[in-house]
This record gives structure tokens, sequence and C-alpha cells, in this order.
């Protein structure tokens, strides 16, 4: 179990260069398995859900090489072997061998998939998906002789259940239609490079038509990630000091930065960099929506910066219980309280503490807390914010962080 040591108070300033996107990076890595050729993946983030993803395409013969900022993937001579469970209850995308298994080998196992326990994550959706392509889902294994395409009508959207549809019928023969899809920068990061691997899929605002094609070797930049950049924007303010990122996508980010803005701070956005500082903190309302409304990921970020300012309120619509973290950082001082889906974050003085990481973005939020408030914290399993923070430790010390992360 590791553990992150931090030696708090200092305000942190200067530039970080934000990773590739997790939630980019993923997706595309489980679609190679639909590929039969080599694809070259720039700016893959090396971060846990990523080597947990890599280690499953490895299990069915996938040969993986990096050079430099590219990461080569061989699917050439893939089979299938049922999936390694210790794997696959590490991360959520695991979720992601649905479409992709099925499509490249015409099976999956269903097992408990992993990720963050903030909700129940149902997979009713992908499950359907499956069924309108024409697989059986079985209590533990799904199987299909050859994928149809079809009419997928989704009544809300999400991520994970267009991802598969996607993965479904990029190979299926005929044409597919999905109707109500998520509309995440990470949705069209995914369709971006089916098409450069020989894919015919076009998105309409939540309209995905796909026509099924043979796929070869593909090729894609990963988008810079917009949680971890809104992450070290917060980290700045939380610490009274000022951070510019990096590498930032801030078409995508207007939700995040208007948040920003009405915290009270300054923010000012250049090429692909962002930098943050706070001038006088205000009362702030979120409420978490699909994209492009404020990221639900970043709720339990703000969620530490209301309480060391003005206090505030968050609505999540996408995990109605995504508050389990809050227990947590009231060892930290935060003060809260949760009715169903809403948060409300008092005004409070923080202190130090030792606390156990409750999920990833929950366990940021923890760290945050320790940066800001003079005194040594600890963090256990650590572990669990490495799933989606490259190279955090040198990150954060370049910009005055004193951190260390030990086993
Ligand atoms: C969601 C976020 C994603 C974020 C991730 C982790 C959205 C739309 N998605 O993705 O940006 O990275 O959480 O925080 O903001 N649902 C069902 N049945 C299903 C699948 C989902 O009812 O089969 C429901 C979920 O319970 C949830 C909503 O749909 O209320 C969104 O879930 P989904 O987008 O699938 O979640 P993730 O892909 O995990």
């Amino acid at each position: 179990m590791k553990r992150i040591v931090v030696s708090g108070g200092a305000p942190l300033n200067g530039d970080i260069a934000v990773s590739g996107s997790k939630n980019a990076a993923l997706p595309i890595i489980f679609s190679c398995i639909l590929i039969n050729g080599i694809s070259e993946i720039d700016n893959l983030p090396d971060i846990g859900d990523t080597r947990v993803a890599l280690d499953l395409l490895r299990s069915f013969g996938a040969v993986i090489e990096r050079r430099g900022s590219i990461t080569l993937i061989d699917t050439r001579r893939l089979s299938y072997v049922k999936p390694d469970e210790n794997l696959v209850e590490k991360i959520r995308a695991s979720t992601y061998l649905i479409g992709s298994c099925l499509s490249r080998f015409g099976a999956c196992h269903l097992m408990p998939f992993g990720g963050c326990n903030f909700s129940l994550r149902p997979i009713d959706m992908h499950l359907s998906a499956c069924r309108s392509l024409g697989a059986s889902v079985n209590d533990n294994i799904i199987l299909c002789h050859s994928l149809r395409g079809a009419d997928i009508n989704f009544d809300k959207p999400s991520v994970g259940a267009t991802v598969n549809a996607i993965l479904l019928s990029a190979t299926a023969t005929g044409r597919t239609v999905i109707r109500g899809c998520a509309i995440e920068p990470h949705i069209d990061a995914l369709i971006d490079f089916l098409n450069s691997a020989g894919a015919s899929i076009m998105r309409n605002g939540r309209e995905v038509e796909i026509f099924g094609r043979e796929l070869h070797g593909g090729k894609i930049k990963v988008i810079g990630d917009m949680i971890e950049s809104g992450s070290y924007l917060a980290l700045g303010i939380m610490t009274g000091g000022k951070i510019r990122t990096h590498n930032s996508p801030i078409s995508d980010m207007t939700s995040v930065i208007d948040a920003l803005r009405e915290l009270g701070a300054d923010v000012v956005c250049e090429n692909d960099s962002i930098s943050a500082c706070l001038n006088s903190g205000n009362h702030l309302r979120l409420t978490a929506t699909p994209y492009p409304g404020f990221p639900t990921d970043l709720q339990p970020i703000f969620a530490p910066l209301m309480a060391a300012n003005m206090g505030g309120e968050i609505c999540d619509t996408v995990w109605e219980s995504r508050f389990g973290y809050l227990n947590v950082l009231s060892s930290f001082g935060v003060r809260s309280s949760v009715l169903g889906n809403r948060a409300t974050i008092y005004k409070s003085n923080l202190h130090t503490a030792s606390a156990v990481c409750p999920d990833l973005r929950g366990g940021m939020a923890c760290l945050m807390c320790a940066l800001s408030v003079e005194g040594k914290s600890e963090i256990y399993s650590a572990e669990t914010i490495l799933r989606g923070y490259e190279d955090l430790e040198n990150k954060l010390s370049a910009v005055g962080a004193e951190i260390k992360i030990d086993n």
C-alpha cells in the first residue's frame, strides 16, 4: 500500500504540463482489440489505469512497446482467454472488454468490473446494446456468431455504454445508429482513432452513425486531460498560489473555467495554457451534469475549495451518491451535509490529518487539503490517486510541494 506524506502550507506556484487524458486513453487502448494491425498512440498517460488496461491486452497476446512518447500496440495475433479477474476488478474501463472482445472474438465473460465505488454502477445499457446487435447475454458470458448493425436508443447519456455501442458496431455487418449518446470529448477521441484505423463513424450531436468496416492499425495523439488540468488549477488556488497548466484542452473546459471564475478566481487562457489564482472567494453553487456541463469527476475537487473559502453547494446529476469522499475530508476539518444528490459544504477551518484515500478524485481532494494546511499529513492507499495522475510526485514537487510517496 502506497502512502503520500505531505508537509503542507506552502503556496504552490509554477507550471505543470498536463498528461494525456485517462478517459480518452482507456477506450482507445481497448478499441485496439478490434484492430488487426499495429497502432501508434502518442501521449498515452503512464498511470495505474492504463497499465492495467495494457496488461489486459497483453493477456490476449498483444505486443506493446514504448518508443519515446509513442506507444505501439500490435494486435495482429490475438486469441481470447477469460480476462484475469484481479485486473478486471481494478478499473472501471474493463467494461470496454464487452464491446471489444465480442467484436473480435465473439465472446466476453461477465465479471465484477472495478473502478471507484461511489455508487451502484449498472451495465444494463451496455448489455442492451449487445442484444440489439444480436448477442446473447447469459449469466456470466455474452456470445455472438456475428454482430449485425442495428438501431440503439439510449434514454440517458452514458459514456461507458456509448463506448461499448461504438466498439460493438465498428466492425459489425451493416449500419448502426446510436441515439442519445454521451458527447464527452473522449467519445470524439475514440471516433477519431477508429476512423484513422479505417472505420466509418460519424457523430452528429447525440447521434452516431456507423458503417461496419475491417480495421487496420490506427494512429492518434491522446488529448490533454481536462480533469487533471482542473485538479491542478484548483490545487494552486487552494494553497494560495497560482498554477499554470499546459496542454489543457481549453475549448472542452468552458464549464470548469466558468466555475473557477464564479468562485472568484482570475483565470487566464492562452493557447493551450490556463492559469488561475484567487482574488476574493465567493460562495459557489455547482451542478455536475453530462458534458458539456460541469464534470462529475471535478465535483470532489471543488469541495475542498468551497470549504476553504465561502462554502458552497454541489448537486451531482450523474452519480447521485458520489459524496462518500466527504466523510474522509471531514478528518481534515471539511464540514458538510448531504441530502440525496446534493451536498452543502460549509466554510471550514482545515487542519492536518491521516486519511485513507476514498476513491480517485476524492483522494486528490484529500491531497489538496493536506497541501493547503501547515504541518504533516499522510494519505494511505495512494495508488488509488496514481490510477489517474501521472508523475504526481515530480509534478507537484516542481511547483513547490513538499511531498513524498513511499510504499
Ligand atoms: C461517468 C461520467 C464520466 C466520468 C465517469 C467517472 C458522464 C456522462 N459520464 O462515466 O465522464 O469519467 O463517470 O466519474 O458524465 N448508467 C445506467 N446504466 C448503464 C450505464 C450507466 O443507468 O448501463 C447510468 C449510471 O448509473 C450513471 C449514468 O448512467 O448515473 C452515467 O454513467 P456512465 O456515463 O456510464 O458512467 P461512466 O462511463 O462510468
